[in-house]
């Protein structure tokens, strides 16, 4: 929650509400008019006023961004049933998330909207959009919500257990009471979405970007419905994304222009996903190195690195790694920008390890350079590094966490061969999944020994021309049961071309989704 100076009630100058981080309010409502008109008054008083109108989408804004207050609707458009509950499942993301709750709804099932106000003390309050009076208050009452205090909702797990358990009750009672098999239905499919979103971990992969100067048609085309698919993809198979990484080749040779559209298509990743930039992991690849920026001296220094303690200590000195990491100029400067100061790639820190608790469980995510002496088309095939110096900080900074992901531009097989077992061992013993690109082809391995099970996804390139199958991949996993599955989705350049269900990477993957257990 953002703080607030909720006690401080003094008029601001109206130059410093401008300034200063307004409230945030949610407003789910599928209605366009409910929503018009809660916005309109939300934003008189000042509110920054975010909007949802399918379950799939709320539930992104709740799970990935911070609100001060939600004004929520209990029926959300479910086109084949107009009389569903769909917002009733949002509660317990709200209350998670410590978000006071003003439910304005036409569900007149009294029943419900009783159980609802005893079980969950973040809903401040319930107005029936037939109460005009109730209505023309809505904005006094929100403020107020935002203002209120509910005990035993700050994170308490044996009061979440108990809330649970209600809600398990509250939910088999409306099943049973359901007057269709489609409500029924309907209900089961959200409460086992709603069971295995809280028992698992997802994200999207997109690799292997290429964004030139040249904004072609084509690459234009193929990027913005790429847009539309994810979103589409999420509603579809309710797989709402945690974080989202991008394993490399964002640019096509490293250039300011090329990063201010990566920066703009980022903008419309995280909308159409609900994800904020904390969220969005990004590693650099060989066309974010500026190769004029590599001198003869950092080329012939990198050329001759072939033995592990060597890369080592060129690794480990600040000197020689700021000589190296000259060639990521233009990708620094954007990471540092875009990602407002959490920079992942300067002179001190050529790798980063991001953490965060999901699914009960703290995951953290390796964002790996594996590009850093990558200087010229003679790149491929045995001659990259990424060293083994690397790869252990980056371990022992996520040494903690229960679930370790690894994201680096190069496949091993790219890696010089004084390092690529030694590299291949330590992130596929230690790390349960590595994502990488560059290969322009999707490559699902499952990687097994007696001391490592993990899978390694090669997401194939978003975009990079008619030559290559454009791809891009969605995964969920329950690291409790260790089972999990990936969306596959590849780009048809048939007609005006279009998205599908990847069946042809795999002749035993069916409708798209590989499901795997680790
Ligand atoms: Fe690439
Ligand atoms: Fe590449």
């Amino acid at each position: 929650m953002i703080s607030s100076p909720a006690n401080d009630l003094s008029p601001l100058p109206s130059r410093d509400l401008e300034e200063q981080a307004r409230y945030r309010a949610l407003v789910v409502e599928d209605d366009p008019q409910w929503q018009a008109r809660h916005r309109v008054i939300l934003e008189e008083e000042s509110y920054q006023v975010e909007t949802a109108t399918t379950f799939v989408r709320a539930c992104s804004l709740i799970k990935n961004r911070s609100y001060d207050v939600a004004v929520l609707d209990l029926q959300l458009h479910a086109p084949q049933e107009p009389d569903n509950r769909d917002g009733v499942f949002l509660l317990r993301w709200l209350m998670r998330k410590q978000v006071p709750v003003v439910i304005v709804t036409a569900v007149p099932a009294r029943r419900l909207v009783d159980e609802i106000l005893s079980s969950y003390g973040h809903v401040y309050e319930i107005v029936d959009k037939s109460d005009s009076e109730a209505i023309a208050g809505l904005a006094a009452c929100v403020e107020k919500a935002r203002q209120s205090s509910f005990p035993g909702v700050p994170d308490d797990p044996a009061r979440f257990r108990e809330v649970d358990e209600r809600f398990e009750r509250l939910i088999a009672g409306e099943i049973e009471r359901s007057r269709t098999g489609w409500e029924a239905n309907h209900l089961r499919e959200l409460a086992s979405h709603d069971q295995a979103s809280r028992a698992t971990v997802t994200w999207l992969h997109l690799s292997d970007l290429h964004l030139s100067d040249d904004k072609t048609l084509r690459s234009s085309t193929v990027l913005d419905s790429l847009l539309v698919d994810i979103e589409r993809q999420i509603g579809q198979h309710k797989l709402v994304p945690d974080w989202a990484a991008v394993t490399g080749d964002i640019a096509f040779s490293g250039q300011e222009k090329q990063y201010a559209r990566a920066a703009g298509f980022f903008d419309r990743l995280l909308d159409r996903t609900g994800l904020t930039k904390e969220r969005l992991l990004v590693v650099p690849g060989n066309h974010d190195v500026s190769r004029s920026l590599v001198s003869t001296g950092a080329r012939i220094l990198g050329d001759s690195l072939h033995d592990g303690k060597t890369i080592s200590e060129v690794l480990g000195d600040d000197g020689d790694r700021r000589f190296l990491l000259k060639r990521f100029d233009g990708y620094a400067r954007f990471v540092g920008d875009y990602f407002e100061g959490d920079a992942n790639l300067d002179s001190d820190r050529y790798f980063y390890v991001r953490k965060f608790d999901l699914a009960d469980r703290q995951i953290a995510v390796l964002g790996l350079n594996s590009a850093w002496v990558s200087a010229s088309d003679r790149d491929e095939a045995n001659r990259l590094l990424v060293g083994e110096e690397q790869v252990r900080a980056a371990l022992a900074l996520a040494a903690e966490a229960e679930l370790r992901i690894a994201l680096l531009h190069h496949p091993f097989r790219e890696l010089r061969e004084c390092e690529q077992q030694t590299v291949e061992r330590l992130l596929c013993q230690e790390c349960q999944f590595v994502l990488h690109g560059h290969g322009h082809r999707t490559d699902l391995t499952l990687h097994r020994s007696p001391d490592a099970s993990a899978m390694v996804i090669a997401g194939g390139a978003s975009h990079a021309g008619l030559e290559y199958s454009n791809t891009y991949n969605l995964v969920q996993f329950n690291p409790g049961s260790g089972r999990g599955h990936i969306v596959l989705r590849r780009w048809s350049g048939e007609g005006v071309g279009f998205w599908a269900e990847d069946n042809l990477t795999y002749r035993n993957v069916k409708n798209g989704i590989y499901q795997f257990t680790l």
